[in-house]
């Protein structure tokens, strides 16, 4: 069997960065798409809370509740075999760790190896409480949309030093607590590096610069759709190089995985 066609594992993720191997990462929300992205180079897959923007069509993510993700999941489970599945908790879900845990054993049990959560603070007692009983965890930091009441709406963080201090504190810390993987989003470019650097876990970046060790797109900014949101700087219309679906994957795998993407004009400082 070739590596490409090897089942993506957690183990895998850390060898992929020891490798100097870029991961790719993309969201979905259903078994047609999880198929292409799963055939065209996609190594992970987000079942994102963001299909209450894209999907649902919501303002924000905070609407979103458990028994969607568990829905989507379990049918992007259908699609995808060799990407590993990342569950997505929505807002509120993640508040104490015992709730958190009712919730995973469902995602899991839906087809997830993974669950991502937002923030670290009190989110490290989770992480902890998930790892020991067997559920790896992908924690997210950085322009976190379900802060975006306390954030004043979807604004690149980490840009003066104290808070830039605090984000690469927060990134050890969730490291430290057992988490495996870590998604940075709207962080300045310099900062992501330098927190890749210091991180015992791959790290992956969404409007974070080049220097992470992989990317994401949610799959709709990626096909160029209008949303009807506004769109950020960070994404590319990939469909316009691929001329088809399972060409824009390919195209952005590809893109990601020799570094043209994220380009500068992709990234913030
Ligand atoms: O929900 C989501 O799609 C996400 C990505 C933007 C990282 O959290």
């Amino acid at each position: 069997m070739t590596d490409v066609q090897k089942t993506w594992t957690v183990p895998r993720l850390a060898a992929a960065r020891t490798e100097g191997r870029k991961l790719v990462m993309l969201t979905c929300y259903d078994a047609s798409f999880a198929r292409v992205l799963d055939d065209n180079g996609c190594d992970l897959i987000l079942i994102g809370d963001s299909l209450g923007m894209v999907v649902q069509g919501h303002a924000s993510t905070l609407p979103v509740t458990v028994d969607d993700i568990v829905y989507h999941t379990t049918n992007v489970a259908r699609g995808a075999k060799r990407a590993l599945k990342i569950a997505d908790f929505p807002f509120g879900s993640d508040g104490s760790p015992h709730e958190a845990h009712a919730s995973a054993v469902r995602f899991i049990q839906a087809g997830a190896s993974m669950v991502k959560l937002e923030g670290a603070g009190h989110k490290l007692d989770t992480i902890r409480y998930l790892v020991e009983r067997e559920i790896p965890v992908c924690a997210h930091l950085g322009l976190t949309p379900q802060s975006v009441h306390r954030f004043g709406g979807f604004k690149v963080q980490g840009r003066e030093d104290t808070a830039a201090v605090k984000l690469r504190e927060d990134a050890l810390a969730v490291a430290d607590a057992g988490a495996s993987l870590l998604v940075l989003e709207g962080v300045p470019a310099a900062l992501a590096t330098a927190i890749t650097a210091a991180s015992p876990i791959p790290t992956i970046g969404i409007g974070a610069g080049a220097g992470c060790n992989g990317q994401v797109l949610v799959l709709h900014d990626l096909l160029g759709l209008d949303t009807g949101h506004r769109r950020p700087k960070f994404v590319k219309d990939f469909l316009a190089d691929g001329g088809s679906v399972a060409g824009a994957v390919r195209a952005f795998a590809n893109a990601v995985q020799d570094g043209r993407f994220p380009a500068a004009e992709h990234s913030y400082s």
